[in-house]
């Protein structure tokens, strides 16, 4: 899913401010992502921890649950942001929650430095399995 470049930017400016919020006074690891919804509209999100460490949620569920619940079905874009020299990709939970509303999502990541990927969910996550693969039984 192509995205123009003043959305990119958008998304971009939405990702790092978001980190500023991350709560992470366990792994000291900020985190912030931006998701562009279907509508048009950006979701920010940060990774939120927990004293109980099971619980911590990555910026990009963050992000991709705060659009559901704004009535979002479809992703077509999410970008993460951390205030690293490298980017970091989002783990395997987070590709495969993409996946749910966004097979085709472009995904950029980004560092503190130059360094910027830019990628989409099927080459993180090929051979997906999705709601497409669950047989609803017959009544
Ligand atoms: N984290 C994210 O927010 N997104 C990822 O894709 C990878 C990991 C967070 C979870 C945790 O708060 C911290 O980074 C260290 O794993």
């Amino acid at each position: 899913m192509p995205i123009s470049r003043p959305v990119c930017q958008r998304l971009e400016k939405t990702a790092r401010e978001a980190a500023a919020h991350s709560y992470s006074p366990y792994s000291r690891f900020k985190v912030g992502a931006a998701v562009l919804g279907g509508s048009g509209k950006v979701y920010a999100g940060c990774n939120v921890e927990n004293a109980s460490y099971g619980l911590c949620n990555c910026a990009e569920r963050t992000a991709i649950f705060s659009a559901i619940a704004a009535g979002e079905r479809q992703i077509n874009a999410v970008v993460i942001y951390t205030p690293t020299t490298e980017p970091t990709l989002p783990c395997g939970a987070c590709r495969q929650v993409i996946h749910e509303f966004g097979p085709a999502a472009t995904v950029i990541a980004l560092g503190k430095g130059r360094a910027r990927i830019e990628t989409t969910l099927e080459t993180l996550l090929p051979a997906a399995f999705g709601p497409g693969d669950l047989q609803r039984p017959r009544r």
